[in-house]
């Protein structure tokens, strides 16, 4: 089988890991990259030894491209999708779909009329941990889901670096929208929201949102997410605790099982998402982009469809209007 030639349009701390994992892919040909900062993508180009196109229409004109990535900031997702269905290139889109649910529509029903394959990174489809609590629950052990709590809390580096340019709902809430409604195999109904605003003040975004949804099924369970952890605490702090009629399912994601100390501090390694092995880059993102890359050349459907992703957005927004409307928001 032809290895896919692909393309990388933004190349921020996402866009630089998917353009690395691509280059190392055995099926798979990193061609080209593009940057709106163009000195920052030839010097990108130079290390993987690819062309920097210099426009949009100089990247979708290389010859024999198959498909991009598109890692720019969530405003500008839905210009670069509809240019990608428009040059008929397959796409895989960083989640969320949009950071907009007009955009997030338009992209999904311009994906729809273009017969292009577009996948969106909702990483943690293809993180094993909740893959597990997916298996565990579609197998029955729970019995029925009843009640949970989760959460998904960064560091205030990530908040500060991403200087309000989202909402911490739809840079991190939309991870576990998509996987609840995907481990349940429910759909959220109603949703109720409050936010604290504090450290980032500046960039008028909540530091926390703490919210309740309710299921079709009659499920119910509670909500964090923040992006104000302190420096030199764990990167990420993400959990679920499901509770079924049966049985119970346990994520638990801080330490990720390995600590290195100095004089000074500790730190905690990635040991999943993208791991440096052996001078590889190794985890969920590879996964993530080898079913992509795999996925399109055998023509075989993505883990999660346009759909989903376009509700995990829906649902994002529902909480928003909560928390602006000081209420429970039913979201069908
Ligand atoms: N899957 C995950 O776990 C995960 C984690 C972090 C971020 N993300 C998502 O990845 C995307 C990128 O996030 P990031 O943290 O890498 O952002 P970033 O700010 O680090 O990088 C964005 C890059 O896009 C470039 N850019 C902006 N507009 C552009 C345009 N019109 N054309 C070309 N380049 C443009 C910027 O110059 C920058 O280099 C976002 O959608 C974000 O939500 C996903």
């Amino acid at each position: 089988m032809d290895t896919l030639k692909v393309a990388v349009l933004g190349l921020g701390v996402m866009g630089q890991t998917h353009a690395r994992i691509y280059k190392e892919m055995p099926n798979a040909e990193l061609v080209a990259v593009y940057d709106i900062a163009q000195e920052h993508a030839s010097r990108i180009a130079e290390s993987y030894n690819v062309t920097a196109a210099e426009s949009l229409e100089e990247l979708f004109a290389v010859p024999g491209l198959d498909a991009v990535s598109i890692c720019t900031s969530d405003d500008q997702h839905k210009t670069l999708a509809l240019l990608a269905c428009k040059y008929g290139k397959h796409v895989l889109i960083e989640k969320p779909l949009a950071d907009d649910l007009a955009e997030a529509e338009d992209i999904m029903n311009a994906v729809n009329e273009s017969g292009i394959k577009m996948m969106v990174g909702h990483t943690l489809r293809w993180d094993p941990r909740y893959y597990q609590a997916w298996r565990a629950v579609q197998e029955g052990k729970i019995g029925k889901p009843l009640h949970f709590h989760a959460r998904r809390n960064n560091s205030y580096q990530n908040g500060l670096r991403l200087k309000g340019r989202t909402s911490v709902i739809m840079f991190l809430a939309v991870h576990d929208i998509d996987v609840l409604e995907w481990i349940l195999n429910d759909k959220i109904v109603e949703v109720y929201a409050i936010e604290v605003r504090e450290r980032l003040q500046q960039f008028n975004v909540a530091d926390a949102v703490v919210c309740t949804f309710k299921f079709a099924s009659g499920a119910v369970g509670t909500y964090e997410t923040s992006w104000v952890l302190p420096d030199h605490y764990s990167e990420i702090d993400a959990k679920l605790d499901l509770i079924g009629t049966q049985g119970v399912v346990n994520i638990n994601i801080f330490s990720q099982n390995v600590v290195v100390h100095t004089d000074k501090h500790f730190t905690y390694p990635d040991t999943a998402y993208g791991v440096d092995l052996y001078g590889k880059n190794t985890g969920i993102m590879k996964e993530e982009l080898s079913t992509f890359v795999s996925a399109v050349q055998e023509n075989a459907s993505f883990p999660i469809s346009v759909e989903e992703a376009y509700r995990a957005v829906h649902i994002a927004n529902c909480i928003e209007e909560s928390i602006k409307l000081g209420r429970p928001v039913q979201t069908v």
